[in-house]
């Protein structure tokens, strides 16, 4: 009982859970969950990488971690990593939910370009398998506070490969102007790999590189890969010091729309990444290293959807002549900011009952005070779609509620899971008083 189903009363179910009912008991607008289907993607990622990468094909292991910054609740960390994942981090927010969702310490990994001495020091207390360094100063911060927590600390260096990908310019993040990492072109990764393993302080257990984000052409990670290998294998003849990891980072793309290109599975993506890593390191003639990879979206987004209520529906005259439908739900930006973000494009379906009235060119929006709190840009809705209704909008499961706000004072909408046709609430709707009650007067 995976996945969204239509019944035979016409509305949307998912994992055997009628979305009318859900909407009844728990309101509207919801971020909807299915379990079953983020465990799957989770367990198809790990057994993919498993697979790919195991010893008797020629290579040295490989680790997922699932990038908590797409959405992360205790939960969710527990069900991705029963499954397999370990967790990435980029903020102490992060790392306390993985920290009190149990995931052990040397299973967690910590981002971030800008980290705090608090945040450093909380990841060394919890002894972390790395923490991904991307600056020549942080190096050296890192490298003073496990001095002083007597620990040896466990460092990545963030690579810049120079590889240009991504889904939009600012999910980019591997070519040169751009806040991220120590360039390869210009020697500060080499740089910062000397630095690493001149302070006793610090273990230098890998080498990072992350290309963007909504990627679905793989050529990019593999150029990335041969370029990070090269910076291994020119790392071991000039220090002897062969570093034993080299993480390729996130970005997998998912379907938001139809009209959008099938991303790579799981398995085609290890097996990619591991051909390429296997040729590149014959290649270069130093021994393969452990692999890791960081997927987000492509774990939890196709797995969400948001449920909304329809209010307000206004037709507007267009230019050429026709007309525009505009849907108003009771979110929008503050739920989902991707649309006017990145100029994200998603769809939506009637949730509550199907109709076979003519279909009507619709745009979704929201509640806010911006014209361009856009939900859905452009999508066929039934012409009698009305106040009351519920509308899904699909693939809502990443970067939905991790970049939601409060503006106009909304409360944001809970995040309820689903399995076996039965709802349970992972994060409580935030209320009025959440919101009033930080107001100190
Ligand atoms: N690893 C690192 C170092 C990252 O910076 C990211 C994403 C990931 C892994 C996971 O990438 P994923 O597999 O989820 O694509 N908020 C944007 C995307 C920005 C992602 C930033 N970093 C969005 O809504 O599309």
């Amino acid at each position: 009982s995976t996945g969204v189903r239509r019944g035979d009363d016409g509305a949307l179910a998912v994992a055997s859970l009628d979305l009318s009912d859900l909407a009844a008991e728990h309101g509207t607008p919801a971020y909807v969950l299915d379990e079953a289907d983020v465990r799957a993607r989770a367990r198809a990622f790990a057994s993919a990488f498993d697979a790919a990468f195991a010893e008797d094909a020629g290579l040295a292991g490989a680790d997922v971690y699932y990038a908590g910054k797409a959405f992360l609740s205790l939960a969710v960390a527990r069900w991705v990593h029963e499954e397999g994942l370990r967790i990435d981090t980029s903020t102490d927010g992060e790392l306390a939910v993985a920290i009190r969702a149990g995931v052990p310490g040397e299973a967690i990994g910590l981002h971030g370009n800008n980290k705090s001495d608090e945040e450093i020091r909380t990841a060394l207390a919890h002894g972390v398998g790395r923490i991904v360094v991307d600056s020549l100063v942080e190096i050296e911060r890192v490298g003073a506070l496990a001095a002083a927590a007597g620990v040896r600390a466990p460092v990545m260096v963030r690579v810049t490969t120079g590889v240009h990908a991504g889904g939009h310019d600012f999910i980019a993040t591997a070519h040169e102007d751009q806040k991220f990492g120590l360039s390869l072109a210009s020697g500060a990764a080499g740089k910062a790999v000397e630095q690493i393993l001149a302070d006793d302080d610090l273990e230098l257990v890998g080498l990072h590189s992350h290309i963007g984000s909504q990627i679905v052409d793989l050529a990019g990670f593999e150029v990335a890969a041969r370029a990070v290998l090269g910076l291994r294998a020119d790392v071991a003849a000039r220090t002897g010091y062969l570093v034993p990891e080299v993480d390729l980072g996130g970005g997998y793309g998912i379907r938001y729309t139809a009209a959008d290109d099938v991303p790579p599975t799981p398995e085609q993506i290890a097996t990619t990444l591991a051909d390429a890593v296997r040729r590149t390191c014959a290649d270069l003639g130093t021994p393969v290293p452990r692999i890791s990879v960081e997927p987000g979206r492509s774990v939890v987004g196709p797995a969400g959807l948001t449920l909304y209520t329809v209010g307000t529906v206004k037709d507007v005259a267009l230019d050429d002549g026709g007309t525009r439908t505009y849907v108003s739900v009771d979110g929008g930006m503050s739920d989902n900011i991707r649309p006017a973000l990145y100029d994200a494009a998603y769809t939506a379906a009637l949730a509550g009952r199907t109709s076979d009235a003519p279909d009507v060119t619709a745009r979704v929006v929201g509640k806010h005070c911006e014209s361009g709190d856009i939900v859905v840009t452009d999508v066929a809705l039934p012409a009698d779609v009305r106040a009351g209704d519920l509308l899904a909008v699909p693939a809502t499961g990443a970067y939905g509620r991790s970049m939601a706000s409060n503006y106009n004072m909304v409360a944001r909408p809970p995040v309820l899971a689903v399995r076996d046709g039965r709802a349970r609430v992972l994060v409580r709707r935030e209320t009025l008083e959440d919101l009033l009650g930080l107001d100190q007067g």
